[in-house]
């Protein structure tokens, strides 16, 4: 089956908070502990926030979205990210494939900065991340409690302004 990258629409709300679930689910990702529902992910459209989706077929299997980082203007070109891939598509390249198109996106939109934070056991991601020319910054310790355990995060960011 054909692999595909396209940008997602309401439509894909579902599957989104599918993929989600699935991240959150497996601790590995996220300090929410709480499932989302379509209903949840529907604003990011409403909003104009870039949802990017990769699959094969007509199935997502993974997704990478940006969000403003703060409200204040001169920060607007500096987003937040999260990428998300379905447990039976991890490890096949479709992470990837979802960031190129959001990083792309970004570098359209005239944004200059994508950033995130990352459990530090999270190999896969820091890995993905890393291959795509992100940079760790530093460990923000003790962040949040996740199941009531403190957790420590990994500050990355990818700079591609001019
Ligand atoms: C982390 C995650 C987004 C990675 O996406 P993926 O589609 O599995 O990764 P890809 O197949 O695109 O791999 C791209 C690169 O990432 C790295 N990578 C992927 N899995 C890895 C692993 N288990 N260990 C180390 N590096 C890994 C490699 O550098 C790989 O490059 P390669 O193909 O040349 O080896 C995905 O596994 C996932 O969604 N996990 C659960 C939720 C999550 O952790 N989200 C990230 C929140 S910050």
């Amino acid at each position: 089956m054909a692999r595909f990258v396209r940008a997602c629409s309401p439509e894909d709300a579902e599957r989104i908070a599918e993929i989600y679930n699935q991240g959150m689910e497996d601790r590995s990702a996220t300090f929410e502990t709480e499932p989302r529902s379509a209903q949840q992910i529907a604003p990011w459209f409403a909003q104009g926030h870039p949802v990017f989706g990769a699959g094969e077929g007509d199935r997502i299997l993974a997704y990478a979205a940006a969000f403003p980082y703060r409200t204040r203007p001169c920060y607007d070109g500096v987003r937040e990210f999260s990428v998300y891939v379905a447990r039976e598509g991890r490890g096949q390249g479709y992470g990837r494939a979802a960031m190129e198109a959001l990083i792309a996106d970004a570098r359209k939109r005239g944004w200059w900065k994508l950033v995130s934070r990352i459990f530090p056991e999270n190999h896969a991601s820091r890995g993905l991340l890393k291959s795509l020319g992100f940079r760790e910054i530093g460990t923000y310790e003790k962040h949040a409690k996740l199941d009531g355990e403190w957790r420590d995060v990994i500050i990355v960011e990818k700079f591609f302004g001019s």
